[in-house]
């Protein structure tokens, strides 16, 4: 503070004067005491010299009755006004201990949905001024002081009405105070309050001053700056019809360096924030700022509304209404609904998926083994007609062709145990050699076993007149090989089937344990699914 000495006054007309406040454009504000019958701290704007003090006090006398009725929670009471020994006007208002909303977003490091929350509540105090015919007119952050109670924040407008009371004149249709002066902050003013006599000015100028606050408390700067330089008014004015509003997104991407501290006091990254503030943001925020107030929204109320309608994730007024958007925001709103669904529909085509394809997987497994089976059951028949045969043709049946009859079932049984050792092509599909150690050395012995009874029988036949005959020395020998090698076919059916059983058993068991896992992804999908649920509206 060091050298800088304010002389504050003692008393503004009944009031002790406390301290000083903050300086504003047309005056200084000042803490004061207001003495008996009500004892009470209230804030009291003193206005520079220069002003017309009749004039303002009875515009103040016009307005009186209408700030009057202003009743809300939200906005700070203008209660009294009046005139110092030396001439200058004072108003006399509610004390807000508070900090400017934008500072204090920051301090508090709310996030852009604290804000916009923030935002709604002072929408409504100023809707609520608006129902009652009466204009801010000088809405900006100075003007609306956000306390802290109790963990909540509560913003307060203030000046509620004073910058009509304020205006100059309304034959000289300008915002001008004293010379060169502005009366309210350039860069939150509509144009037409630079343009239009202030009686013609509408609820849509605190619409743009309330737009222009929404974009900076979206990106902590303000769509462009302005300042009332060396040309004036018309200079000003110039430059505001040429200027073209950035959306809110594109300003954040040109911040550069400062964009890491932007997010930062909005509990965000940089990424975060420019996806979060790009889309509907943008766009309530714009047609808040239209230049033209016929194309801004026709109230706070509307404005109010749109907010609150992003906020629900509801399609937004101020975006055309196409059916890609509102399904955007269909999904948006029932974002847990939607992942609940994906999630037990994937666990359920997961489930069944897996668990089809195992069960198939076990089905062509027994399918394969079911050649090889029914393989062993034809050779056992054809040995065993073979040997019925033989036995005929040796008893002397004519009829009977030994090479036909006998030989070639015999043949045809030898065949099919080479397929079955080496794998190959059958008539009723493709077949895998046999690998299992144990069956796959019957079939070894089986091979052998019928080339002898091939070979036996061959020779059995030529010595059919002695010792090939029905009960003689070959038909002994015979007889032995016959019958081991049914043994050894049955032996090898068995093996197999008991083999497939076994393989389709596991495949089996897979396919449960896949349905399994499915209902447990399931289960954990919604246990996730209700953690998020608690956790949103917690
Ligand atoms: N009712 C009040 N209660 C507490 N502090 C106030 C009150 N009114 C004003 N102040 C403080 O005084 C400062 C100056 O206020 P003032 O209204 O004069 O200036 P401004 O809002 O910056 O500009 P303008 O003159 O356009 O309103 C404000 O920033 C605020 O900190
Ligand atoms: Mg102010």
């Amino acid at each position: 503070m060091g050298f800088l000495v304010i002389t504050l006054p003692k008393k503004i007309g009944p009031y002790e004067v406390i301290e000083i406040l903050g300086e504003g454009g047309v005056g200084s504000v000042y803490l004061a005491e207001q003495g008996p019958p009500i004892s009470r701290r209230v804030a009291i704007k003193l206005i520079k010299l220069g002003m017309d003090t009749r004039e303002v006090l009875a515009r103040f006398e016009l307005e009186r009755q209408a700030v009057a009725m202003m009743s809300h929670p939200n906005i700070a009471k203008v209660l009294d006004a009046g005139e110092t020994r030396t001439g200058r006007p004072y108003f006399v208002m509610e004390y807000v201990e508070g900090k400017p909303l934008t500072e204090h977003c920051d301090e508090h490091k709310l996030n852009v949905v604290e804000r916009l929350r923030l935002f709604v509540r002072i929408c409504a105090a100023i809707q609520h001024a608006h129902g009652r015919g009466i204009l801010h007119r000088d809405v900006k952050p100075s003007n609306l002081l956000i306390s802290y109670q109790d963990g909540h924040h509560v913003p307060m407008v203030i000046d509620f009405g004073l910058a009509k009371v304020l205006s100059s004149g309304a034959s000289e249709a300008t915002m001008l105070t004293t010379p060169g002066q502005l009366l309210g902050t350039p860069s939150y003013m509509s144009p037409e309050q630079v343009e239009l006599p202030p009686d013609d000015i509408d609820n849509r100028a605190d619409v743009y001053g309330l737009g222009i606050v929404l974009f900076e408390l979206l990106t902590g700067s303000r769509p462009h700056e302005r300042e009332l330089g060396t040309g004036g008014l018309p200079a000003l004015l110039r430059n505001m019809q040429r200027e073209e509003s950035t959306k809110p997104s594109t300003k954040l991407t040109e911040l550069n360096s400062s964009l890491e501290d932007v997010a930062a006091n909005r509990r965000t990254n940089p990424t975060s924030l420019t996806k979060r503030v790009r889309g509907d943001l943008d766009w309530i925020t714009l047609k808040a700022i239209e230049r033209n107030r016929e194309r801004r929204y026709e109230s706070v109320a509307q404005l109010k509304e749109d907010v609150e309608l992003y906020l629900a994730s509801e399609p937004i007024l101020a975006r055309p209404p196409t059916h890609a958007y509102r399904f955007e925001r269909f999904l948006h709103r029932n974002r847990i609904a939607v992942v609940v669904v994906i999630a037990a529909v994937l666990a359920m085509v997961f489930g069944s998926g897996t668990s089809t394809f195992w069960y198939l997987k076990a089905n062509s497994s027994r399918e394969l083994k079911e050649i090889p089976i029914r393989l062993m059951d034809q050779l056992r028949t054809n040995v065993s007609n073979a040997h019925l045969w033989f036995e005929e043709a040796l008893a002397g049946d004519l009829s009977l062709s030994v090479e036909e009859d006998v030989l070639r079932p015999m043949r045809e049984a030898h065949t099919s145990v080479t397929l079955l050792r080496g794998g190959g092509e059958t008539e009723r599909g493709p077949i895998d050699a046999i690998r299992e150690p144990e069956t796959a050395e019957l079939l070894r012995q089986l091979d052998t076993d019928l080339e002898l009874l091939l070979s036996k029988s061959v020779e059995r036949w030529t010595k059919r007149e002695d010792e090939g005959q029905i009960g003689g020395e070959l038909d002994q020998a015979f007889d032995h090989l016959f019958l081991g090698i049914l043994d050894k076919a049955n032996d090898i059916s068995v093996s197999l089937t008991t083999a497939s059983m076994k393989d389709w058993r596991t495949l089996a068991k897979m396919s449960i344990l896949m349905n399994a896992l499915g209902l447990a992804l399931l289960l954990a999908s919604f246990l996730i699914t209700l953690g998020m649920v608690r956790k949103r509206f917690r």
